[in-house]
């Protein structure tokens, strides 16, 4: 059988500020696609939070980028508005950045990563879910799951998965895109998706039979917009086991908080912190920027779970480990490298700052 799972997710109005999400969004979340279950036009939904994004997490019959599924998201997001307006929450419509639905949500502001493939005899798939980051966050774990053995044993030890795998690879700047069959190309790969915040894996499928592994959303809202209108908090959608990474392995590189962009007004640099859904609520500095993951067995597409995995104990240590390096990162204030380069932060004042001062400056 053949499934569809899209996770579309957008930032419609936070509370508080951009912190968390209010109970009643959720509620119309479910209500509008509970709805859509009940009409045929979905198989099964799951709705989340991550900070202040609204995540929809949805099965179908339907193919990738399917008008009717966008528009299904779009009219969602469209009915939370509604409601984070009339209860004056932060931001209300703030990911919706036009006024009318032309087809698809992409370019439109919301984020989505969709996969669409055979439901295998078991599946086991991963979502994971990030606020107050960008969709390069994905890059290093990404290449840990599917491109080193010190973190997957099965790229050495399962005959399925020793082929190893091939990325699919965006330029966001240039709108370009590049494969690299892995591991032969792993250098020449990771000479570019060290750079995050260009460079991001948008797609990794398993070289012994093309199947689809992992998929990322990779919309730059604030490309998109042309000016700063929120951080792009990504999502990624991971299958697992029998020739896939174990979901072990697909956790393990979260056991490492690394430093990603984005945090405090999307222009600083902070841990990754893996939590639980409760803990899904980043309000230090507005951060430090969070990472969930809900995982699902597919039942002819029905969604059984979610579980949330990053909440076990054996994150604690990693969470700790975010907690120190975030104190030590925040005593850098306003200074590099906690405060993103000129070129990536999404506020700033510097050309009023420099405009102000241009009679000022002297020749050396
Ligand atoms: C970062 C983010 C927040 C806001 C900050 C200021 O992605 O969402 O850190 O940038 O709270 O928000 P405004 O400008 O809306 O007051
Ligand atoms: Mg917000
Ligand atoms: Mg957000």
């Amino acid at each position: 059988m053949k499934i569809t799972l899209s996770v579309i997710k957008a930032d419609v109005g936070g509370y508080p500020g951009h912190s968390g999400m209010h109970p009643e969004l959720m509620e119309v979340a479910r209500r509008e696609l509970g709805k859509a279950k009940k009409e045929g036009k979905i198989i099964d939904f799951s709705v989340l939070h991550c900070g202040d994004d609204l995540e929809l997490i949805m099965t179908h019959s339907g193919f990738i980028d399917d008008p009717q599924i966008h528009k299904l998201a779009w009219d969602t997001f469209v009915a939370g508005t509604a409601v984070a307006k009339k209860l004056k929450l932060y931001g209300a419509g703030q990911d919706l950045l036009k006024d009318t639905f032309s087809g698809n949500v992409k370019g439109m502001g919301p984020g989505s990563a969709e996969v669409c493939f055979e439901e295998r005899k078991s599946e086991p798939v991963l979502i994971f879910m990030a606020d107050k980051t960008e969709p390069g966050a994905w890059n290093l774990p990404l290449y840990k799951m599917f491109a080193d053995p010190f973190n997957t044993a099965g790229l050495v030890i399962d005959a399925a998965c020793h082929k190893g795998y091939t990325f699919e690879v965006q330029d966001v700047r240039e709108h370009k895109k590049v494969r690299f069959t892995c591991p032969a190309e792993s250098y020449d790969m990771l000479a570019l998706i060290g750079q995050v915040g260009r460079y991001v894996i948008k797609s990794v499928v398993r070289n012994s039979d093309g199947e689809i592994a992992a998929v990322t959303s990779t919309d730059r809202l604030n490309l998109l917009a042309g000016r700063y209108v929120g951080k792009d908090d990504p999502v990624m959608i991971i299958r697992a086991q029998s020739g896939f990474p174990a979901v072990g392995e697909i956790l393990e590189p979260f056991a490492f908080p690394h430093l990603v962009a984005g945090w405090m007004r999307g222009s600083h640099h902070g841990p990754l912190m893996p939590v639980g859904f409760e803990q899904a609520t980043p309000s230090r500095f507005d951060g430090p920027p969070r990472v969930m993951c809900a995982a699902f067995q597919l039942n002819n597409g029905l969604l059984e779970g979610p579980t949330d995995m990053l909440k076990d104990v054996s994150f604690d240590e990693a969470r700790h480990e975010a907690n120190v390096v975030a104190n030590y990162m925040r005593r850098h204030g306003p200074f590099e490298p906690h405060r993103l380069g000129a070129d990536d932060m999404e506020y700033t004042t510097l050309p009023e700052v420099l405009e102000k001062l241009k009679g000022r400056f002297e020749k050396l």
